[in-house]
């Protein structure tokens, strides 16, 4: 066990933990930040997603040491009132089904904003990786295209808009 000094979403946290466990179960487990989820455990369907340095990680893959000394940055503080500009288009075009992997998704899609503000279609394919099971991915991609000034972006689906 060491003791391990985070800041987390512009706030202090201090926790007695073996510094291997990983980030997720700290967020989760330790501190009951429960915004951020457990999907795969294995750095594949992206529902953990982080920010560490303002740069998107998978937190189950990531030890909570790793974390020390960083800003670190869950959902839960993505936007202070929940309007970040791509919350507010998730609620608009109704882009969740179940929900669970939306946090991670939100998390993957502010970091390729914040790396690309205007991506194409083709580069927010090859970005968003995350998997949903629900298959939302057209209501993403078209949510993320209008939060990079694309008022025109609609959902496409195999057979057709909507
Ligand atoms: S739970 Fe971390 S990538 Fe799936
Ligand atoms: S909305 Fe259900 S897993 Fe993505």
């Amino acid at each position: 066990m060491k003791t391990i000094s985070l800041t987390i979403n512009g706030k202090a946290h201090s926790l007695e933990i073996d510094p291997a466990t990983p980030l997720l179960w700290a967020l989760r487990d330790h501190l009951g930040m429960t915004g951020t989820k457990f999907g795969c455990g294995i750095a594949q369907c992206g529902a953990c997603t982080v920010h560490l340095d303002g740069v998107a990680m998978r937190s189950c893959s990531v030890p909570v040491e790793y974390a020390e000394g960083k800003q670190l940055t869950t959902i839960e503080g993505l936007s202070e009132s929940g309007d970040h500009r791509l919350q507010q288009l998730w609620v608009e075009m109704n882009v969740p089904q179940c929900g669970y992997c939306q946090a991670g998704m939100l998390m993957a899609a502010a970091d390729l904003l914040q790396r690309n503000p205007t991506p194409s279609g083709e580069e927010v394919d090859a970005a968003m990786t995350n998997i949903c099971r629900c298959g939302t991915y057209p209501r993403i991609r078209a949510a993320i295209l209008r939060a990079a000034g694309d008022p025109q972006a609609v959902v496409r689906y195999a057979g057709g808009e909507a």
